[in-house]
C-alpha cells in the first residue's frame, strides 16, 4: 500500500472538516454564534423530550425519521431523561421566542433544542438538519459519512406568523403523494402555510359529497399536451380522462400530514370567476345558458390594457339564489374538513362582460341599489362572507374583493402588487402580501431562451427584495407573506420543484429572517451549498442564477448586446463564429456590438473556473426581436 505523508492526511482532514463546518442556514436565523468543536451523531442515539406533550413527541419523531433514514442508524425517542439530542419545552415561557421560536445549542457533548411550543422544537430541528452534512437529505442510507455538526448556539424566531406557499392543483392535478412532497419541501425552509388552490376553470379538485357532479364532471377534461394556451378545444364526444380530485379521506389525510409538520392548510374555492369547472358540472349556476366544458387550455379570456373579457362565461351568477345555496353546501363541507379559521373564496379576475347583459343581474342591481359591476361583485362577496361566517370561519380573498366595497371582517391577499394590501391595511383590514412582481414563482427565472415559456419573468434577486411590510403600513395588520405557484404551464411535479427552488429560499428569508439579517451575497453563497442538499434529496431546482439575461438595443444599424448576470463572480464567455465557447473565449465585460455578418451569439458562464451556466444560443433574428 502506498503511504501518503501524514501532513497530507492532516490537510485533507482539515479540508473535509471545514467543508462540513461552513454554516449555511436558510432562512437566516436571528443569531448564530459559532463555538469550538463538533457534535457527531452516533448509532443508537436517543432523542429525549422533556414533557409528555403529544406535539413535542411528534416533532421528535419527525426528527428521528429525518436522522435515521439517511444515516441508517438506529435511534429512539423517549420521554424525559437524557439523550444525544434533547428537545425541551420551556416550563416558564421565554417571551422572546414566541410560538415558533427556538434556541438550539450544538456542542460536542450533545444537542439541546428548547422552545415555548412544539413548533419551535420542529424549526430548531430543521436548523440542526441544515448543520449536518448534505447527505442527511438522502432518501436512503448513505455509508462512510461522519454525521457531524459544528458546535453552535442559535437563537431564532420568525418575523411573520404567515409564511405561505400557494399550490395550484387545478390547472394540473397533483396527487396526494405530490402534495405531501410539496409540504415536506416547504417545511425544510420553515414555511408553515399551504394555500391550496383547489378549484379553477381547469378543474374542481375536492370531493363535495352533497354535490357529486363537481368531481364527476368538474375534475376531468380532455387531455392536451404541448404549449399552454395553444391547445385546441375538445372535439365532439372526446373522452374527458385527464384530471383527478381528492376524496374527503384524502383531504383528511393531507390535513393530518400537514399538522404533524406544523403546516396549516388554507383551502381556496375560487368564485365568482375562475368557475368554468363549476358551471360545467352545474350549468344552472351560470347567468348564461351553457352547456360548458372544463377548459383544457385553449384561450377563453381576452386580456387588454387594464381589463379583460371572457369569451366563455366562466362565472357563477351573482343574481341566482341557487348559487348561494350551492356555496352554503360547499363551505359547510369545507369547514368540516379544514380546521384553519380562514376559507379563501378567490374573487380574482372576474369577467363581468356577461353579467352586464343579463336581465336577472339588472334586476338585482335595481333591487339592491347597485350602481355598477364592481358593486355587483361586492354584493356577491358580502353574501359569501355571511355564508363563510355562518360556518364559524373567516373570509380571505384576492385583492379584487376590495372593488365595490369590502365586507367588514375580510382579509385581503394583495397579488398584483403591494398597493391593494396598503389600501386594505389603511382601512383597518388584515392583509397577506403575495405581490406578483416579487413572489409569483410561476414566472420564468432566467434567460428566457433556456427557460420554459411564461408571459413574465422574475429573477431570484428581485424575489430576495420582497418585504411584506411596505412603509407607512401598520405592520400588525400584515399577517405575513406568501409565494404563489400557478401551474398552467406545469404538468409535472419535477417542473413544480424547478420553479420553486431556489427562489422559494429567497422568499423564506423575506418572511422568516429579521430584515437587517438579509444579505444577497451571503444568501447566494448559502444557496450554492443548498444545491448540494437538493441533489441529495433528489429535489429538482433551477440553476438559472448562473445564466445571464441577454438584452439588445439598436446601435447605428448594428445589434448591441448586454448580458446581465445576477450574482457576483460570474464569468460570461461568448462566441460569434458559430463555435461553442468555453472559458478561453472572449470574456464579456461590457455591452458588445455584433458585426454585420454574425449569425448567432453563443454564451456560456463559469464561476471559480467551473462551467455553471446552460449553453445559450440566440440567432441574430432572435436578438433583433429583443431590441428595446
Ligand atoms: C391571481 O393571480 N389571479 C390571484
Amino acid at each position: 500500500m502506498k503511504r501518503y505523508p501524514f501532513f497530507l492526511f492532516l490537510l485533507l482532514t482539515i479540508a473535509a472538516q471545514s467543508q462540513t463546518k461552513k454554516i449555511a442556514i436558510i432562512p437566516e436565523p436571528v443569531s448564530v454564534t459559532e463555538k469550538a468543536g463538533t457534535f457527531i451523531l452516533k448509532n443508537n442515539f436517543t432523542i429525549s423530550v422533556s414533557a409528555n406533550d403529544a406535539d413535542a413527541l411528534g416533532a421528535a419523531k419527525q426528527l428521528l425519521n429525518a436522522l435515521t433514514v439517511p444515516t441508517g442508524y438506529k435511534g429512539s425517542v423517549k420521554q424525559g431523561g437524557s439523550g444525544a439530542i434533547q428537545l425541551r419545552l420551556l416550563s416558564s415561557p421565554d417571551n422572546s421566542l414566541g410560538n415558533e421560536g427556538y434556541k438550539l445549542s450544538v456542542s460536542p457533548g450533545g444537542v439541546v433544542i428548547s422552545a415555548n411550543k412544539a413548533a419551535g422544537l420542529f424549526y430548531g430541528s430543521q436548523t440542526l438538519l441544515q448543520l449536518l452534512p448534505k447527505d442527511i437529505e438522502s432518501k436512503k442510507a448513505v455509508s462512510g459519512i461522519s454525521w457531524s455538526a459544528p458546535a453552535v448556539d442559535v437563537t431564532d424566531q420568525p418575523r411573520f406568523g404567515w409564511r405561505g406557499m400557494m399550490f395550484d392543483v387545478s390547472r394540473h392535478f397533483f396527487t396526494k403523494a405530490e402534495v405531501k412532497q410539496f409540504i415536506d419541501d416547504m417545511v425544510k425552509y420553515k414555511y408553515n402555510m399551504l394555500h391550496w388552490h383547489l378549484t379553477d376553470d381547469e378543474g374542481w379538485r375536492i370531493e363535495i359529497k352533497s354535490l357529486p357532479k363537481l368531481t364527476e364532471v368538474g375534475a376531468w377534461r380532455v387531455k392536451r399536451e404541448g404549449k399552454w394556451a395553444n391547445s385546441t378545444n375538445p372535439f365532439p364526444n372526446e373522452p374527458k380522462t385527464y384530471g383527478g380530485f381528492y376524496t374527503q379521506d384524502d383531504i383528511k389525510e393531507v390535513v393530518q400530514y400537514a399538522k404533524e409538520r406544523f403546516v396549516t392548510i388554507l383551502p381556496e374555492v375560487d368564485v365568482p370567476g375562475h368557475s368554468l369547472a363549476t358551471v360545467a358540472a352545474y350549468p344552472e349556476l351560470s347567468c348564461s345558458p351553457g352547456p360548458f366544458e372544463v377548459t383544457a387550455g385553449a384561450p377563453f379570456m381576452m386580456w387588454y390594457n387594464g381589463g379583460h373579457d371572457a369569451l366563455v362565461d366562466n362565472t357563477v351568477c351573482p343574481a341566482n339564489e341557487n348559487v348561494y345555496a350551492f356555496l352554503d353546501k360547499v363551505f359547510t363541507e369545507l369547514a368540516q374538513l379544514f380546521p384553519f379559521e380562514y376559507i379563501h373564496v378567490g374573487g380574482d379576475e372576474t369577467a363581468k362582460n356577461y353579467w352586464e347583459k343579463y336581465d336577472q343581474v339588472k334586476e338585482l342591481m335595481k333591487r339592491e341599489g347597485l350602481k355598477n359591476m364592481d358593486e355587483v361583485q361586492s354584493y356577491f362577496v358580502k353574501r359569501v362572507e355571511k355564508i363563510v361566517t355562518s360556518k364559524g370561519k373567516k373570509l380571505i380573498g384576492w385583492e379584487e374583493i376590495i372593488q365595490g366595497g369590502l365586507p367588514p371582517s375580510a382579509t385581503v391577499m394583495s397579488w398584483k402588487g403591494i398597493e391593494k394590501g396598503i389600501e386594505a391595511a389603511k382601512m383597518g383590514h388584515k392583509v397577506v402580501m403575495t405581490p406578483a412582481p416579487f413572489v409569483y414563482l410561476d414566472y420564468y427565472q432566467g434567460e428566457p431562451s433556456v427557460e420554459p415559456p411564461v408571459y413574465a419573468g422574475l429573477r431570484m434577486k428581485k424575489v430576495y427584495e420582497f418585504d411584506p411590510v411596505p412603509s407607512g403600513v401598520d405592520a400588525s395588520l400584515v399577517l405575513g407573506g406568501q409565494a404563489n405557484l400557478w401551474t398552467e404551464q406545469l404538468s409535472r411535479f419535477r417542473s413544480v420543484q424547478y420553479m420553486l427552488w431556489p427562489r422559494a429560499l429567497a422568499v423564506s428569508e423575506s418572511i422568516w429572517s429579521p430584515k437587517e439579517k438579509k444579505n444577497w451575497d451571503s444568501f447566494v453563497e448559502k444557496v450554492q451549498q443548498h444545491f448540494g442538499r437538493f441533489d441529495a434529496a433528489q429535489t429538482r431546482y433551477a440553476r438559472s442564477m448562473y445564466d445571464p439575461i441577454i438584452t439588445t438595443r439598436e446601435s447605428r444599424g448594428y445589434v448591441e448586446v448586454t448580458m446581465a448576470g445576477e450574482i457576483e463572480g460570474l464569468d460570461i464567455y461568448y462566441s460569434i463564429d458559430e463555435t461553442i465557447p468555453d472559458n478561453y473565449f472572449p470574456k464579456y465585460t461590457s455591452p458588445i456590438v455584433l458585426p454585420s455578418d454574425a449569425a448567432h451569439l453563443k454564451v456560456i458562464t463559469y464561476k471559480d473556473g467551473k462551467k455553471v451556466g446552460q449553453p445559450i444560443s440566440l440567432s441574430i433574428a432572435e436578438l433583433r426581436e429583443r431590441m428595446q
